[in-house]
């Protein structure tokens, strides 16, 4: 990465980036392999990537490793992905609370054997005082966020606005990705970060995940880096037509 790209994310032009992480099956498919090594092949790009992230100073990283909706899956996927999630909370995941970083787990928990909720909440406690964050969305699903945000604010006595929702919101320790970044091609949101997406920027690209590159992510935030951001406001300084 160039010394600009890093002194810019570095003055906090680019706090968060969050990944879409697809194409393993695709992946798989293209290498004659099945798809649980293109999911073994994704976590691995997934410890990878995000380590890269906080090294080059994005100080959050989300990731979409598990939605409500792939419950849907074969039960062969659905049980091997929970396989290599409970392998990586005892090895990748911990490594990160050791390098300072902050877990937490984005989602619903209560799908989950108690053996792995377990230690998910033992990672997001031993590294809570952390303020560099991995989200990583696991059995996550916006629109479940937001009705589960109301629900703890009512339970919380808190009337209903923005700010109310936001506090209770599984991301409430990052502030709103800036980046989006989808891989392999498609170009949707799936239900992914609804709320907090609202002035996000997007990335699209046809790079597979398991294929994806410390080089991508730079193009990614250099991408990031040209584009002009008003939140809804005008530029204040437009320049020449
Ligand atoms: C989408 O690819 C990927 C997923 C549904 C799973 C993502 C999970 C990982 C990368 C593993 C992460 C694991 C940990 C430990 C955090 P797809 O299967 O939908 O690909 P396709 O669209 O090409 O079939």
């Amino acid at each position: 990465m160039d010394r600009e790209t890093k002194e810019r994310i570095a003055s906090g032009e680019l706090r968060h980036i969050a990944f879409i992480m697809d194409g393993n099956g695709r992946w798989a498919t293209r290498a004659g392999k099945s798809r649980n090594e293109g999911h073994r092949k994704g976590a691995k790009t997934f410890e990878e990537i995000a380590s890269y992230c906080h090294e080059i100073g994005v100080r959050h990283v989300t990731v979409y490793a598990f939605s409500t909706e792939n419950w849907r899956r074969p039960e062969s996927e659905v049980s091997a992905l929970m396989r290599l999630f409970s392998s990586y909370l005892d090895t990748a995941i911990r490594r990160f609370t050791e390098k300072k970083v902050r877990v937490v787990f984005l989602g619903d928990k209560t799908p989950f054997p108690p053996a792995i909720v377990k230690k998910m909440k033992r990672l997001e406690s031993d590294s809570s005082s952390y303020s560099d964050t991995l989200n990583i969305a696991f059995n996550y699903g916006g629109r479940e966020e937001i009705v589960h945000a109301c629900r703890e604010a009512l339970a919380a006595g808190e009337e209903i606005s923005e700010e109310a929702v936001a506090r209770h919101l599984y991301t409430a320790a990052s502030p709103d990705p800036d980046l989006i970044v989808r891989t392999a091609g498609e170009m949707r949101l799936s239900n992914f970060l609804l709320w907090q997406a609202a002035y996000a920027e997007f990335y699209y690209t046809d790079v597979l995940w398991p294929d994806m590159t410390f080089a991508d992510v730079d193009k990614a935030c250099v991408d990031f880096l040209r584009r002009k951001r008003n939140f809804g406001g005008i530029d204040p300084n437009p320049g020449p037509d």
